[in-house]
C-alpha cells in the first residue's frame, strides 16, 4: 500500500515532478516512421507536453510546440517545407530547433527587422531508429538511443503496433515485473472466455523471484513440471527500465514500451521480430509496417481475445490512476515492491544529476545492447505459441498481411534442427 502522496511520485509525469524529470533522462519511441512517410505532420502528448512531431521535405524530423507562437493555431496543420514546418495561418516558419526563421508578412513591412530572430519555440531531438521515431526531452547533452539488440537483426519480419492506453503508464509497467498475472489473466481466464491462448494449459506458479541487471530488472519463475533449471528461472524475463517489458527467443522477440502521453494516459508502442531460421531469406521490408491496436469491442466493452488486450483490461480496469491507497499487496508482488524501490533510488539518482540506469552514453556499447533472450527450441517450428501452428496475434487487430508474413517466417523453421 502506498501513501497519496507516494502514489502521486509514481504517477505524476509533467515535468518537475519527481518520475516526469526521470523519464526525461530516456529516450521515447513516440511514432513509427512509417506513419510519418504518410502524413508528415502528427500531434503528440508526451509527458503532459503537447507537440507536434514533422518531417520537412528535406527529410529532417522536428518535435515542437503544438501551439503557434504567434496566435496559437494547431501546428499539426501546418506545411512541412524544405527545411521547417510553416503556420498554415499566417506563414511563420519554424525549423527543427523550435526557432522562427520566416516571418512573411513582417519581413515585408521591415525588410531589416530582426523580430523572427527573437521568436522560439520549445523543440526536442528526434532519431529514428528501428523503424521508430523517438524523442528526448531532457537536458543535453542527449544520450544514445538505446540500440537493443533485435534492432541489429536483419534476418526477419518486423512490425509495429501503437495503442492508446487510457490509464497511467505505471499500471502497464507494474504488469512487466509480474508473472504470476500470466497464470490467471492469460491462462485461465483466456480458457473460461474461450478464446486462443498462447499459454497453453494453465501452469501454477510454484516460486518467484525478481532481481537487477543493467537495464532494469530480471523477473524469475518456476511453474508446475519445471524447475529452477529451466530459463524461466536461469534467465529470466526481462523488465526494461523505464518503462518497457522484452520478450525474447531466439527465433523471435518483442518490446512492449509503455509511453507516458500524460498522468492519465499511455501510448503502448510494441516493436515484434520474426527471425527465419538459418539459412532461409528474411522477406524484404522497404520500410516497418505498422497498425493501430483496437482497445474496444463494438459495443464499447474491452476487447478480451488476445494476450495484450487481456492486460489492457486489468491496466485499464484500475481506474486512470490506480488507488494504490487502497491495494493489497501479497508474496506475488514482490517483483512490483522492488521496481518501486528501484525507481525511488532511481528519482534520486536523477535529483543529484546522475544519470539513472538504462541511459546509454558509450557508443560502443551501443552497438548492440544484449538483452536475455531464451532458446527454447521446443517450439520453434510452432511459433511463439506452444501447440499452435501458426502464429496468434498479441493484440487484436494486426493486418492479415502481417499475419501472413510472420507464418511464412515460422514455416521456415519446420525442419530446423538445434544448433548442437
Ligand atoms: S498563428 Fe501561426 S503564423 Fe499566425
Ligand atoms: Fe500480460
Amino acid at each position: 500500500m502506498l501513501t497519496e502522496a507516494e502514489n502521486r511520485f509514481f504517477t505524476e509525469v509533467s515535468a518537475g515532478t519527481p518520475m516526469g524529470e526521470y523519464l526525461r533522462r530516456h529516450w521515447h519511441p513516440i511514432a513509427p516512421i512509417a506513419e510519418l512517410d504518410e502524413r508528415s505532420t502528427k500531434p503528440v502528448r508526451l509527458l503532459g507536453e503537447d507537440l507536434v512531431l514533422y518531417r520537412d521535405r528535406s527529410g529532417t524530423y522536428g518535435l515542437i510546440d503544438r501551439l503557434c507562437p504567434h496566435r496559437r493555431v494547431d501546428l499539426s496543420y501546418g506545411i512541412p517545407e524544405e527545411d521547417g514546418l510553416r503556420c498554415m495561418y499566417h506563414g511563420w516558419m519554424f525549423d527543427e530547433t523550435g526557432q522562427c526563421v520566416e516571418q512573411p508578412f513582417e519581413e515585408t513591412v521591415h525588410p531589416d527587422g530582426r523580430f523572427k530572430e527573437k521568436v522560439k519555440v520549445t523543440a526536442y531531438p528526434v532519431e529514428p531508429k528501428a523503424g521508430l521515431l523517438w524523442a528526448y526531452l531532457g537536458p543535453a547533452p542527449a544520450p544514445l538511443v538505446p540500440n537493443w539488440e533485435p534492432f541489429t537483426h536483419d534476418d526477419g519480419f518486423v512490425d509495429v503496433c501503437i495503442t492508446v492506453l487510457p490509464c497511467n503508464w505505471f499500471q502497464a509497467q507494474e504488469n512487466s515485473i509480474d508473472p504470476v498475472h500470466a497464470e490467471w489473466l492469460h491462462a485461465y481466464w483466456a480458457q473460461q472466455l474461450s478464446v486462443d491462448t498462447i499459454f497453453g494449459k494453465p501452469p501454477s506458479h510454484i516460486k518467484i523471484g525478481a532481481d537487477a541487471f543493467d537495464y532494469g530488472m530480471i523477473y524469475r519463475r518456476v511453474v508446475q513440471g519445471s524447475s529452477e533449471e529451466d530459463e524461466n528461472w536461469l534467465k529470466g524475463r526481462v523488465c526494461l527500465f523505464p518503462y518497457a517489458l522484452f520478450i525474447g527467443h531466439t527465433y523471435a522477440c518483442h518490446f512492449e514500451w509503455r509511453v507516458p502521453i500524460d498522468d492519465e494516459n499511455t501510448l503502448s508502442v510494441m516493436w515484434f521480430l520474426n527471425r527465419v531460421a538459418p539459412g532461409h531469406e528474411p522477406p524484404k521490408q522497404p520500410s516497418i509496417p505498422y497498425w493501430y491496436g483496437e482497445v474496444y469491442d463494438e459495443d464499447g466493452r474491452f476487447r478480451t481475445s488476445h494476450v495484450v488486450n487481456q492486460d489492457i483490461v486489468a491496466w485499464a480496469g484500475q481506474g486512470r490512476i490506480a488507488d494504490r491507497t487502497k491495494e493489497t499487496l501479497g508474496e506475488s508482488d514482490k517483483g512490483v515492491i522492488m521496481l518501486r524501490r528501484m525507481l525511488k533510488e532511481q528519482a534520486a539518482l536523477v535529483a543529484e544529476g546522475k544519470d539513472p540506469m538504462s541511459v546509454v552514453r558509450d557508443p560502443v556499447a551501443n552497438e548492440s545492447l544484449h538483452l536475455p533472450v531464451h532458446d527454447f527450441f521446443g517450439t520453434i517450428a510452432v511459433g511463439p505459441g506452444a501447440g499452435n501452428t501458426a502464429h496468434i496475434p498479441f493484440q487484436h487487430g494486426e493486418p492479415e498481411e502481417a499475419i501472413a508474413a510472420i507464418n511464412d517466417v515460422i514455416a521456415t523453421w519446420k525442419d530446423a534442427k538445434p544448433a548442437s
